[in-house]
């Protein structure tokens, strides 16, 4: 399916020279938000998931949905002061802005295969902080599936090793 037309390209949002991808307009087509969530199931059929492990707020949006149709948990990564009970941390760049990205301790067991999903690969910060807190916690992550990629933002270079899906190249 061609998902791009389902993106609305915002200008100048956040801030100015950036060309926001809002995927708001996906999740509101039924079948196209169906397809693409479906793209990433059958992606991740074949890697006998354990957990899927997204990012707040859009990898939320984007993994729960695949975590439900593969019948497997779903661990959220929260920014800082968001999770109740006991976390690891990791800061980390964002494509504008930095942070700091929790998880907590307890969610993933040692050997388990993790799904890891977003809705964008910009830079790479946020996945690779992701990733940083699986394998903290003794995961391993099997795969990172993206609705969208920015290829002149590079992010695929911190994920060397790992396999990515992406539905969408900017
Ligand atoms: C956005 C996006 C990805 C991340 C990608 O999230 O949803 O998680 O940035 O950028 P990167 O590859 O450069 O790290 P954001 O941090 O804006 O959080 P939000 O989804 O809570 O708005």
């Amino acid at each position: 399916m061609d998902y791009k037309k389902y993106i609305t390209v915002v200008e100048d949002w956040p801030k100015e020279g950036v060309r926001f991808k809002d995927i708001t307009t996906l999740m509101d087509n039924g079948p196209a938000f169906k397809s693409a969530v479906n793209e990433i199931v059958e992606y991740a059929k074949s890697k006998q998931i354990d957990l899927v492990v997204g990012p707040e707020a859009r990898g939320f949006i984007v993994g729960c949905p695949v975590s439900y149709a593969l019948e497997v948990g779903f661990a959220p990564v929260r920014k800082e002061g968001k999770l109740p009970r006991e976390v690891i941390k990791v800061d980390y760049g964002l494509e504008y802005g930095k942070n700091i990205l929790t998880i907590h301790k307890d969610a993933i067991k040692p050997g388990q295969r993790v799904l890891i999903t977003d809705d964008l690969l910009a830079t790479g910060g946020t996945i690779e902080a992701t990733i940083k807190l699986v394998e903290e916690l003794g995961g391993i992550v099997v795969g990172c599936a993206f609705l969208i990629e920015l290829t002149y933002l590079d992010g695929r270079d911190k994920l060397d090793g790992y396999d990515v899906l992406t539905l969408m190249e900017y």
